[in-house]
C-alpha cells in the first residue's frame, strides 16, 4: 500500500473487509489458553487501585520482566537480554545464513493502565516459538521473539535497536524518574555495548507485531481480526512555562505571571488549533506539573506535556509549528515565558503489501473475519519499520477502550491473534 492510499483509508477510518483472499492449506494452531493464562497471573504484577502501573524501569517493570523470562524458560526456550535490554528469545531456521523473522512486543505500562496493550503481543510471540518448536515445524528462516523495554516512554527499545537514540537522547527522564541511560543497565542491558543490539536495514527479513486495537473499529464493525496498513508519527514535546511565584491575595490581577494560567490558555490553544483544520491529527496535553502547587500562591512553573500525532510527516510539521506560535504568543500575553522541546519523535510507517497479504491470508484460512485498518497508536513496529518490511495483527479491545484500567481483550480473541501470528510467521517464512 503506497503512502497516499493509506492516507485516504486513514482520513475515511473505515474498516475495509477484505474479500479476495482464498482459504489455503491447513492451518496451525497455538495454545491460545496458555497466552491466556500466562496474562491472568500477569495481572497481579504492577496492579494498585488505578490501575496496572509497570512504567518502565520501575519495580514493577523489573518483575514483569522476571516474569516474561520465566514464562520462556518453562516453555522449553532460552532468552537473553541484549545490550539494549530487550529479551530476545531465538528459534534456530533450517537455513541459518537468512535474517531472521523478528515478532513481538512490550510488557512496559503506562501510568494507570491495562494489561493487555503490549503482554497480548509478547506472551503471544513467546507462544509462537514454543507451538512451533513443539510442532517441530523448521522455518527456514531463524525466529526472534522479542520484549522491547519501554514501550511506553517513546518506543525506546527498538529505537535503540535501529541505532535511533544516542547520545543526550539517552539523559531523558522517563516516567519512573531514571534516565534511559540509568534504565538500560537496569533492565540488563549495557550502555557501552549500544551498538551490539542494533539492528541494520536488511538483517531482519520481516517484523510481526501482535497488538489490542485500542480502538472499537474492530468491535464497532463485528471483525475478529485486524490487519493493520499503516501506523501513525508522533512527536512529544516538553514544555516549561516560567512565571512568578507571588501571594495570592495581595498581588493584583493585572501584576501577576501565572504560569497555570498561561499553561491553561495554552491547553485550550492546542485543542483549537488541531481542530481548526480537517483530518485526523490529535494532540493532546495529558501530563501539567504546577510549583508550587498550593493553594495561596500564584503558580510560579508548570511543566507539561503535548502528544500530537498524524500519519503525515508534514502535517506534523505544520501543527508543531502552530503550537509552537500559540506558546510564544501566550508568553507575550500573560508575561511568562515558554521552553518547549521535542523530547521524543517516532515516524509514521507503511505496512507492507505482502505481509498484509499473509495476515489475510492467514485469518481466512482460520475462518475468522478480518479487515483492514489504520493504527493511531504507536508501536515498537513503527520503528521496525525502519529495518524491514512490517505488518501489525490487531485484535478487539471491548469498548474501544485502553490507557486505562478497564482495558480488556476477551480470551477468545486473545487466542485467535496468536493463530493469526503462528501461521502469519509460517506464510512470511515463504516470502
Ligand atoms: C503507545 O501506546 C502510544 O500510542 O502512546
Ligand atoms: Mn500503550
Ligand atoms: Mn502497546
Amino acid at each position: 500500500m503506497d503512502r497516499r492510499t493509506f492516507v485516504v483509508q486513514l482520513a475515511t477510518a473505515t474498516a475495509a473487509p477484505f474479500l479476495r483472499v482464498q482459504p489455503s492449506a491447513t492451518p496451525l494452531r497455538a495454545d491460545g489458553a496458555r497466552v491466556n493464562a500466562a496474562l491472568a497471573s500477569f495481572d497481579a504484577i504492577g496492579r494498585m487501585p488505578g490501575g496496572i502501573n509497570r512504567v518502565a524501569y520501575s519495580d514493577a517493570d523489573l518483575a514483569g520482566r522476571a516474569f516474561a523470562l520465566d514464562l520462556v524458560r518453562a516453555s522449553g526456550l532460552a532468552p537473553r537480554v541484549d545490550a539494549a535490554g530487550n529479551i530476545v528469545v531465538r528459534l534456530d531456521g533450517a537455513e541459518p545464513t537468512l535474517p531472521p523473522i523478528v515478532i513481538g512486543s512490550h510488557i512496559d505500562s503506562v501510568t494507570d493502565g491495562g494489561n493487555f496493550d503490549g503482554p497480548v503481543g509478547s506472551f503471544g510471540a513467546i507462544e509462537v516459538a514454543r507451538s512451533l518448536k513443539a510442532q517441530r515445524v523448521t522455518l527456514r528462516h531463524p525466529l526472534e521473539a522479542v520484549i522491547w523495554q519501554n514501550e511506553e516512554g517513546g518506543t525506546i527499545g527498538s529505537k535503540l535497536a535501529i541505532g535511533a537514540l544516542e547520545g543526550a537522547g539517552l539523559d531523558a527522564v522517563a516516567r519512573s524518574g531514571k534516565t534511559i541511560r540509568e534504565g538500560v543497565v537496569r533492565v540488563g542491558g549495557s550502555v557501552e555495548r549500544l551498538g551490539d543490539a542494533v539492528r541494520g536495514k536488511g538483517s531482519v527479513h520481516c517484523y510481526l507485531e501482535l497488538h489490542i486495537e485500542q480502538g472499537g473499529t474492530l468491535e464497532r464493525t463485528s471483525r475478529q481480526i485486524g490487519t493493520v496498513t499503516g501506523i501513525v508519527g508522533l512527536r512529544w514535546l516538553d514544555v516549561a512555562i516560567d512565571g512568578f511565584a507571588n501571594h495570592a491575595g495581595t498581588t493584583p490581577m493585572d501584576q501577576r505571571q501565572d504560569a497555570l494560567l498561561a499553561a491553561a490558555k495554552f491547553t485550550v490553544a492546542v485543542n483549537d488549533t488541531i481542530r481548526s483544520a480537517p483530518g485526523r491529527q490529535v494532540a493532546t496535553v495529558g501530563r501539567m506539573v504546577a510549583a508550587p502547587n498550593t493553594r495561596n500562591v500564584i503558580p510560579g512553573r508548570v511543566e507539561l506535556t503535548v502528544d500530537l500525532r498524524d500519519l503525515d510527516p508534514a502535517v506534523l510539521d505544520r501543527f508543531e509549528a502552530h503550537i509552537r506560535q500559540a506558546a510564544a504568543d501566550i508568553a507575550k500575553a500573560t508575561g511568562t515565558t515558554f521552553a518547549v522541546t521535542n523530547s521524543v519523535n517516532s515516524t509514521p510507517a507503511i505496512s507492507d503489501d505482502r505481509l498484509m497479504e499473509a495476515i489475510d491470508r492467514s485469518t481466512a484460512s482460520l475462518g475468522f473475519t478480518g479487515s483492514r485498518l489504520p493504527s493511531g497508536a504507536g508501536h515498537d513496529a513503527q520503528e521496525m519499520a525502519q529495518v524491514a518490511p512490517m505488518a501489525m495483527i490487531f485484535v478487539p479491545s471491548v469498548g474501544g477502550i485502553s490507557h486505562s484500567p478497564r482495558e480488556f481483550t476477551r480470551a477468545q480473541d486473545v487466542a485467535n491473534g496468536v493463530d493469526v501470528l503462528l501461521n502469519a510467521v509460517v506464510a512470511a517464512d515463504r516470502l
